[in-house]
């Protein structure tokens, strides 16, 4: 096979997949007049939630604010209050983290498995104190980190459980019955819509997901300024709104997000069979969108390069774990090693709905032949 370039993910070819309906929906906001708290935000969130699963949608500025939201709406309603505690995977995105300490909230790092790059439920008791409030479990790179365990501790101790669904547009959970989809699984969910995300806008948005009526007044409220009401407002807010351009946008890409996911899992099927190095660790062949296929090697920065000078693009989620980063230098001197070896031999490789089956076969060819 000749070299071939691949992207890791070519935005502009994806948006390409559905450009007249995109350009459609655009031209219809831009000739509409009305940019903001309009008829395409409405029926986003109510497409949605009802994709999702849930009775509210309430669309945000991104998935950091969505998490911070939840939070903070958490506080206002006397439910956690500065200091208490939230239970959430090392080895994180650090918008997750983030969301917590904006809140003043204490962040409680717990270990992922390695097997699955999810928290590790065996580990979430020992870490409960009396000021725990709520369990921030993460999706991450498009699998279902929900399991009985987490739910049950829940319950028991009284926790909210929050699901980071920034990376997970459309797993199904089966750890329930009937099954659902990951968003509607805990008392609310964070979505992210930041363009490389399975479902994209083009630029940022994000949304929470909940069946509290309460709380989605709450979050609503506290993301206009603290208003529900014109010029009476309730709480001190902030300006955190989707826009009708992107909510426009996300209701074409909506309707094209299964058969999008369904591709994602033709190309993972394909790399688990196919891949074959000893020098290459592959994920499980499990329920995932496959936001990101994370495959771990001990030379991973080698074969990033190696990739590279074959014209494959990849991307390592995360090169810095955050209890490493400096704006966490508190932590910097706490160890947590299984994080550590994911941040140290991860590396995703393409895989996206635009991917053409000769693109796979060349990432597998070049894959098998790294030595
Ligand atoms: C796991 C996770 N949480 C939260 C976020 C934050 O979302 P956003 O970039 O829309 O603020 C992201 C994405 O960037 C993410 O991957």
């Amino acid at each position: 096979m000749d070299n071939m370039k691949v992207d890791y993910l070519p935005l502009k070819r994806i948006t390409a997949m559905h450009a007249d309906e995109i350009h459609e929906a655009i031209d219809h906001v831009v000739d509409g007049g009305w940019y903001l708290k309009g008829n395409a935000t409405e029926t986003f969130e109510h497409d949605y939630a009802e994709y999702i699963g849930t009775r509210h949608c309430i669309g945000v500025a991104n998935g950091l604010d969505a998490l911070t939201l939840i939070l903070r709406a958490y506080i206002e309603e006397g439910i956690m209050r500065e200091g208490d505690e939230v239970i959430v995977p090392a080895n994180t995105y650090i918008a997750s983290i983030l969301s917590i300490t904006e809140n003043r909230l204490v962040p409680v790092l717990v270990e992922p498995r390695v097997d699955t790059f999810l928290i590790d439920d065996s580990l979430i008791e020992q870490h409960i104190t009396p000021r725990t409030r709520a369990i921030m479990i993460v999706h991450l790179y498009g699998r279902c980190a929900y399991t009985e365990k987490i739910s049950e501790i829940c319950r028991r101790h009284v926790l909210k459980l929050i699901e980071d669904n920034a990376q997970a547009h459309g797993t199904m959970c089966y750890a329930v019955t009937p099954y659902r989809k990951t968003g509607s699984l805990g008392d609310a969910a964070a979505h992210s819509f930041y363009p490389g995300k399975n479902l994209g806008a083009l630029g940022d948005a994000g949304a929470v997901t909940t069946d509290d009526d309460h709380l989605a007044a709450t979050i609503r409220s506290i993301a206009n300024y603290g208003s529900s009401r014109k010029y009476v407002f309730d709480y001190v807010g902030r300006n955190s709104r989707i826009d009708e351009l992107q909510a426009a946008v996300l209701s074409v890409k909506l309707r094209y997000l299964d058969e999008d996911n369904l591709r994602r899992k033709e190309i993972a099927t394909r790399y688990i069979d196919n891949i074959i190095n000893p020098l290459i660790r592959l994920p499980e062949k499990t329920e995932s969108v496959w936001h990101i296929f994370p495959i771990l090697c001990e030379q991973r920065d080698r074969l990033q390069q190696y990739l590279a000078d074959k014209g494959i693009g990849t991307v390592i989620h995360y090169p810095i774990p955050p209890h490493k980063q400096s704006c966490y230098s508190e932590w910097n001197e706490q160890s947590y090693p299984i994080t550590e070896i994911i941040h140290s031999q991860e590396l995703s490789i393409p895989c996206h709905q635009a991917m053409s089956d000769s693109e796979v076969d060349y990432v597998i060819q070049q894959i098998n032949n790294f030595a």
